[in-house]
């Protein structure tokens, strides 16, 4: 069994989820990043000897548009996959059942679905530290639980939760803007998922194609793109009581 992993994740949070779970699996993984806008699908050739672990972050409550498009370019060839969606401790709504939905159009045989958690990656008292040695041995039992089933033959969609038609996706609002600590170095505009960054003047952002990410935030090394702090304030104290009660990684199987 070949074992695949197809990620979204712009800061991080997401692809150590999905390492755990891949990692407890004990097989050599391939690696598949839907943030690389680069990135060509053609080489993915999958068929019913993989097992494939597809895994996004929740952008309110939705898959991030960008992922699913990415997504839809990839064959699944009848592969058995997981489908993981990881969040900061909020909720994650529709994003599991949509993009269970979205693996299953692309010829995928879903047979889990997990959510997990991750620090937030905008507001980061939010699940800080997390996934947790808690969260790591709560996941690598459910690994070990997607790989018998795998391993088993078993077939047979679990019951994901979430709305059809989905909930509305939200508009990601916040776009980081460069300040005057930017040396021009063109890092966050060459890692951008969305190509929302000028390479020519780093300093101009397109927010009609930003996503909010927040990648360029976390990897600018002179930590130089912040959010309007005002704005960001008002959201995180809007979410503040739903985040704070600790959520558990669930899987469906
Ligand atoms: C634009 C945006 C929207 C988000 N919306 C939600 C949400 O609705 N619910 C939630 O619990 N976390 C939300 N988060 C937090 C992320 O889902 C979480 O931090 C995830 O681990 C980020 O993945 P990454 O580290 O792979 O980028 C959001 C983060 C961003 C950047
Ligand atoms: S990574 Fe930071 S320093 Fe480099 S261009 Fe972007 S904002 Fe400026
Ligand atoms: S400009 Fe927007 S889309 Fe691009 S990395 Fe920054 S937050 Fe993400």
């Amino acid at each position: 069994m070949r074992i695949v992993q197809i990620v979204f994740s712009p800061t991080g949070g997401t692809q150590r989820v999905a390492d755990l779970i891949t990692g407890a699996w004990g097989l050599p993984v391939t690696q598949f990043d839907l943030s690389d806008p680069a990135a060509g699908c053609t080489e993915l050739q999958l068929d019913s000897q993989n097992l494939v672990l597809i895994a996004v972050p929740s952008f309110g409550g939705r898959v991030p548009a960008l992922a699913i498009q990415r997504l839809g370019n990839i064959s699944g060839g009848g592969a058995r996959c997981a489908v993981v969606c990881v969040y900061g401790n909020r909720a994650y709504e529709d994003t599991l059942i949509e993009l269970s939905d979205a693996a299953a159009r692309c010829g995928f045989e879903v047979i889990a679905g997990v959510a997990a958690i991750a620090e937030h990656s905008i507001f980061h008292e939010y699940a800080t530290g997390r996934p947790d040695a808690q969260d790591t041995a709560r996941l690598q039992d459910i690994a070990r639980r997607i790989l018998d089933k795998a391993g088993r033959g078993g077939s047979g969609a679990p019951a994901i939760p979430g709305n059809h038609p989905y909930k509305k996706a939200g508009g990601g609002g916040l776009v980081p803007k460069a300040e005057s600590g930017c040396t021009g170095c063109g890092l966050c505009a060459t890692k951008c998922p969305a190509g929302a960054i000028d390479p020519a003047d780093p300093r101009q952002t397109d927010p009609q194609k930003c996503i909010s990410c927040m990648r360029c935030v976390s990897i600018c090394p002179d930590s130089a793109r912040k959010i309007n702090s005002l704005k960001a304030g008002a959201v995180a104290l809007a979410i503040k009581k739903a985040c704070l009660v600790r959520k558990e990684c669930e899987l469906y199987i």
